[in-house]
């Protein structure tokens, strides 16, 4: 559920009408709603109730400085998988001791920018990692906190580009190897081996990989301490789906998810921690954009839009559905018409929708597209030299320009001549 819904025939983010914000901003643009980001937030928290848990908003999904302080203030803690994502969560107000560090690929010079902010694990992905942490933890002067991320070889199911825990993935080390792991862990003197991570990708609409996935953890929890370690906390990941299709489509609600990690993991005293991303903010936000040109092609008719791939690349790039709806409610019963829904890029690749039955729309109207405040601003570039859209957030009547359009000058002046030119 969330709060872009449509009041007296026109849709409204929150109390405020989304035309309202188009009028002041300019198309296209990201309109993320409070109340539905503090909603998926206290959803997984609630159905964690009467577990020691933390719930570490996967930043990576929608990473603006106002969304993490709202989410913050809630209680949430961050996973961060760069340290610029790192930078900004601090910059947002979160306390080291609330961030947790995961990714295959951290430098040297991130896990001690870490280190020495403050940290509250780092989810280690493979033996290499490990010893670089160790020697760096060693020159700062500090333990290192960490967790393994294994491998519990489970099919996802789920788009092949965001499915993580299938053995022939980068991440993570095979559940197979772990006690070996653990145990090369265990000796290194400058980390703290405190628990078990796993995550095993994104947007899934089924609760079974996540029990196999749980059920292996707990397992292997009971193993490693019977190896000796202090086996005390769990991160579970995330990766929990969201309906992109309102129609049809109903995953799992956290709630259920909740109870499934109680039955599989509650038993073993651990503190729990979670890393969603996209359950918080995906259906929290949309984006909105306008028909440039309603286009008679062959046999079919192109909405062209100006927002494009480079603001949304998600349908691009994994074929991704997202509702579009316009902002003005058709009347019950209106026409519609198949439109090819696509943006000014000049790549084919720049498609939203094929053949999307929508009421008919001329050059000026507005539309929205659901579902697209997850992996939406954050995934988005400057290809055709289209500048970054602005990013807003609405909390009931109020509303502020949270990443404000930049200038073309802005843009171009970024660009360095060498002297030679
Ligand atoms: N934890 C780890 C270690 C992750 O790699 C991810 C997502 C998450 C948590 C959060 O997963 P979520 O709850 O959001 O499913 N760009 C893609 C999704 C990539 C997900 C990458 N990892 C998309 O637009 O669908």
């Amino acid at each position: 559920m969330d709060h872009f819904l449509y009041r007296d025939g026109v849709l409204h983010a929150e109390d405020v009408p989304v035309a309202d914000i188009a009028a002041a901003v300019g198309t296209p643009f990201y309109v993320y709603s409070t109340a539905t980001l503090l909603r998926h937030f206290t959803l997984f928290d609630d159905a964690l109730n009467g577990m020691d848990h933390l719930v570490c908003y996967a930043m990576k999904a929608a990473s603006n400085q106002a969304i993490l302080k709202t989410l913050a203030q809630a209680g949430a803690g961050m996973d961060v998988v760069s340290v610029g994502e790192y930078a900004r969560a601090r910059a947002a107000g979160v306390p080291g001791d609330k961030i947790v560090f995961s990714g295959v690929g951290k430098t040297a010079d991130e896990i001690r920018m870490a280190l020495t902010g403050g940290i509250r694990q780092f989810n280690v992905e493979s033996e290499p990692e490990m010893e670089v942490l160790n020697r760096v933890a060693g020159e700062v002067g500090a333990v290192a906190p960490i967790t393994i991320r294994v491998n519990p070889d489970v099919d996802a199911k789920t788009h092949a580009k965001i499915a993580t825990g299938k053995s022939e993935n980068k991440f993570g080390i095979p559940i197979a190897r772990a006690r070996e792991v653990y145990a090369m862990a265990g000796a290194m003197e400058n980390l703290d081996v405190i628990g078990i991570d796993v995550h095993i990708g994104s947007q899934l609409t089924e609760l079974a990989p996540f029990e196999l996935a749980y059920a292996k953890v707990a397992e292997l929890t009971v193993q490693l301490r019977e190896d000796g370690h202090n086996i005390r906390r769990l991160d579970l990941g995330g990766g929990l789906g969201i309906p992109y299709a309102r129609s049809n489509e109903a995953p799992p609600l956290p709630t259920d998810y909740g109870a499934l990690i109680k039955r599989t993991v509650g038993h073993l005293g651990c503190e729990i921690e979670i890393e969603p991303g996209r359950l918080i903010s995906g259906n929290a936000g949309i984006m909105v954009s306008e028909v440039i040109y309603v286009k008679s092609g062959e046999g079919r008719d192109f909405l062209i839009l100006d927002g494009a791939m480079n603001d949304l690349i998600r349908p691009a790039m994994y074929e991704a559905y997202h509702d579009i709806v316009p902002i003005i409610e058709p009347a019950p019963g209106a026409e519609q018409a198949p439109y090819d829904i696509v943006g000014p890029v000049c790549e084919s690749g720049d498609t939203f929708a094929k053949q999307r039955m929508m009421p008919r729309l001329n050059a000026g109207d507005l539309v929205a597209f659901r579902s697209a405040g997850a992996y939406g601003a954050v995934m988005s570039s400057e290809y055709n030299t289209r500048p970054l859209i602005p990013e807003v957030l609405v909390n009931g009547d109020q509303y502020a320009v949270i990443r404000a359009r930049p200038t073309f000058d802005e843009m171009i002046n970024r660009d360095t001549i060498p002297g030679w030119l």
